[in-house]
């Protein structure tokens, strides 16, 4: 019943399940038995498999149509569980680890040799993460096994932050959905590497760089660094189908904003700007998205956004870019990405 064959296009059929208690269960089962399932986290929904059995692992870059040297974070479901995978936890690690989680934060550690190549695309390091999400967290408890799960999108496409989102770019590649509504956070977790001389941001995220600054000290941040720092780092992401462009922060931004949506509009191309509400006033009978009050609102909507932008037939998104400071810093990560270089 949950992993049935359409007979006509010889998909596999996905179901979305409500994240009941006996669903989680059933979920659960899927996942230790070495089936994928998409699960809600407060990031982003992810899609699992058993971290530890090398054949789950080869299914979700499948299925995501994602490169294999792009390794995927191993969740837990407590904290002791990060010896069952890392060889050793630096001091500044524990710290992080005994203080943000379960939270949107990820570390990377020395990994065990029970972590398959698989899930690290070969690298000697392995990415540890203890989801906030209270559905996630038991569905990894109930299933026994570290779950190894990137973001559950079609790889290249934003990330899914609802069930519809990862039913659009997966129905037919995986057999379940759990469905716990919307993200809270929105974006990706924050990556900081412990493996090398002083901890180092491999990737902005949900939880705010200075405040794990304030625990640990300085977090090194290599800006515009021709070498990728994480693999996932080299290739291009969270495009939606329209065009993105970006207004950096600064001197008259809304009449960049403005000049640039005439200019595609007049040109024929149907155009919507996404802006916090600070700034919409200024673009009065333009279609307009509120990205929210802060830039924490903004990257709790931004990949919806993105997606509403393909659902509705737009050529076009003009983005309001933030200042580097707290979620600004993840948000102009996330739109430097989307618009491939487009800023204005
Ligand atoms: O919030 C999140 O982190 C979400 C949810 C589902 O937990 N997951 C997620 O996974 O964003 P993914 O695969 O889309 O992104 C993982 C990032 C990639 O950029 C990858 O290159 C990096 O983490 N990464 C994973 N393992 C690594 C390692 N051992 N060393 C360096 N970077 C690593
Ligand atoms: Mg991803």
């Amino acid at each position: 019943m949950n992993k049935s064959i359409d007979e006509k296009t010889e998909n596999i059929r996905t179901v979305i399940y409500e994240a009941s208690e006996e669903n989680i269960k059933l979920c659960a089962r899927l996942l230790s038995s070495g089936e994928l399932v998409a699960f809600p986290t407060e990031t982003v929904y992810g899609l699992g498999a058993n971290a530890l059995n090398p054949q789950s692992v080869k299914r979700i870059y499948a299925a995501k149509g994602r490169p294999s040297d792009n390794p995927l974070i191993v969740h837990i479901s407590s904290v002791e569980d990060v010896e069952k995978i890392a060889a050793s936890v630096p001091e500044k690690a524990r710290a992080v680890i005994e203080n943000f989680m379960p939270g949107p934060v990820t570390v990377v550690l020395p990994k065990k040799p029970i972590v398959p190549n698989e899930v690290t695309g070969g690298l000697n390091t392995v990415a540890v993460r203890m989801p906030a999400s209270k559905i996630a967290l038991k569905l990894i408890a109930e299933s026994g096994c570290p779950v190894c799960a990137p973001s559950a999108n079609t790889s290249t496409r934003p990330s899914p932050t609802t069930a519809k989102h990862v039913y659009d770019d997966l129905n037919g590649k995986i057999p379940a959905i759990l469905d716990g509504g919307e993200c809270s956070v929105g974006v990706e977790s924050t990556v900081i590497d412990f493996c090398s001389d002083k901890p180092r941001l491999l990737r902005a995220g949900g939880m705010e760089l200075e405040k794990i600054e304030k625990l640990i000290g300085e977090i090194e941040v290599v800006k515009n660094s021709k070498v990728a720092l994480c693999p996932g780092m080299k290739y291009k992401h969270y495009s939606p189908t329209a065009e993105v462009f970006v207004a950096i922060e600064g001197d008259e931004q809304a009449k960049r904003m403005l000049e640039k949506r005439t200019e595609l509009q007049n040109s024929g191309v149907k155009t919507v700007i996404v802006c916090l509400d600070e700034l919409t006033g200024a673009f009065d009978g333009c279609d307009v998205w509120s990205a929210g009050k802060t830039a924490r609102d903004y990257a709790q909507r931004l990949f919806a956004l993105l997606r509403r932008s393909d659902d509705e037939g737009y050529g076009a998104v003009v983005c309001q870019g933030l200042s580097d400071e707290g979620m600004g810093l993840s948000v102009n990560n996330r739109l430097s990405k989307a618009c491939g270089g487009k800023f204005i």
